[in-house]
């Protein structure tokens, strides 16, 4: 495989029978409007990759499991490689003796958007652009506006007014040119997409463009690494668009074929918060798509996308792997992230402590057992939600 030959994957619908090659600037199915999925029917990574890429850092060392050419350098500021760590204390006071916290607050940019945007915008540049849009619920947009800067291109963010103002200000720092408004993510999404028809800026929007999710996917694939090549009981994701959700089952899929794992699936568990949980209202519904939820609000800012264009995709894997979908109340998830952080020293965010809450309440409706070994994700750093202001009197 070389540049020269072009890129060695395809794109395949996650809903209908729609397949194209990669060529230009992809966005959704023009059959159906559902995300695109990569395919690497060419690639098998084999036991040599696998003792090669100990060797190497961060997300890139994945590159058999990632669209980026022999001959490409990716746009990049050293994510991945975030601490996997056991949490003995926490666990103990949830009656989980195998609780893990995948901590992706220690990303560039305190997020693990810094996976997807790297990716998105490594593809979109190697096709030739220079400007970006996205509208965001908070570390999207500070990922964007820092991935951009890396690349030299200009960054469009829209986000809600009420998004925490340490995030904002993180966007501001990095160079991006953010435009507020009265409103949630979805709001966000109109904005962005009339002023990509307007500049021609490429719109990086959660599944509006297929190569956000395969960086999400080194969430799946570190963690298998980081456990010898196997994989945990259960996985507890904050979710709002899932791109995460979606990047680790195609991860463990992907990793499955290549034979680097063996047997079940890791059940897969959404947690939302009970101001904005249209994931959880659809899977106990038995439903196989997502209502939009009416006036969402959350102070887990990033779980706050009240219609989620994955969530047909999302409820699909929740269901094949056995997991489920959990609504927690917001002064639970705020009140899991304080006790958390002081009992395993790791700077939980609201959507880390509603990972946590949602491992308590499981384990207390006797759907994860003591031993069961569980991963929660602290998907960002907690000090992106705190406002000076709102910082301990010293
Ligand atoms: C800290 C945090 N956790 C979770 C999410 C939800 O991620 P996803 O949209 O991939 O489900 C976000 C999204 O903004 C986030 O910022």
């Amino acid at each position: 495989m070389s540049a020269a030959s072009g890129p060695d994957w395809i794109l395949e619908c996650s809903h209908c029978d729609s397949r194209r090659g990669p060529e230009g600037l992809p966005t959704v199915c023009d059959v159906c409007g559902l995300p695109w999925l990569v395919r690497y029917p060419d690639r098998v990574p084999t036991l040599v990759d696998r003792a090669e890429l100990r060797r190497r850092h961060g997300m890139w060392r994945f590159r058999p499991f990632l669209p980026l050419l022999p001959d490409e350098q990716p746009i990049t500021l050293g994510e991945g490689d975030t601490p996997l760590l056991r949490a003995p204390r926490t666990g103990a006071r949830l009656g989980l003796a195998d609780l893990w916290i995948k901590d992706e607050g220690t990303n560039p940019t305190g997020s693990f958007k810094a996976r997807g945007l790297s990716a998105a915008i490594t593809r979109a540049v190697a096709a030739g652009a220079d400007r970006f849009v996205l509208p965001t619920a908070g570390n999207a947009g500070v990922a964007a506006a820092a991935y951009g800067a890396r690349a030299g291109a200009l960054v469009r963010v829209y986000a809600p007014s009420t998004t925490p103002r340490t995030i904002l200000a993180q966007m501001l720092v990095y160079g991006a040119d953010l435009v507020l408004l009265d409103g949630h993510i979805g709001d966000c999404g109109k904005a962005a997409r009339a002023y990509a028809a307007e500049s021609g800026a490429v719109d990086l929007s959660t599944l509006r463009e297929p190569y956000r999710i395969e960086g999400k996917k080194t969430l799946g694939l570190e963690l298998a690494l980081q456990l010898g090549w196997t994989l945990p009981a259960a996985i507890i994701y904050p979710t709002g668009g899932g791109t995460g959700l979606i990047g680790m089952w195609k991860a463990f899929l992907e990793l499955r074929e290549a034979g680097w794992v063996q047997g079940e699936l890791p059940r897969m568990y959404t947690v939302q918060s009970s101001g904005c949980a249209p994931v959880v209202l659809a899977f106990e519904s038995g439903a196989d798509e997502c209502a939009p939820w009416p006036d969402p609000w959350t102070v887990a800012s990033g779980l706050r996308v009240p219609g989620p264009l994955g969530g047909r995709l999302m409820l699909r894997i929740l269901r094949e792997t056995g997991g489920g979908a959990v609504a927690v109340d917001d002064p639970d998830l705020e009140r899991e992230a304080r006790e958390g952080t002081r009992e395993e020293g790791v700077d939980l965010s609201p959507e880390g402590g509603a990972a946590l809450a949602a491992a308590g309440a499981l384990r207390a409706s006797g759907v994860l057992t003591p031993e069961d070994r569980v991963v929660a994700f602290n998907t960002g750093a907690g000090w992106l939600y705190r406002d000076p202001g709102d910082l301990p009197p010293v």
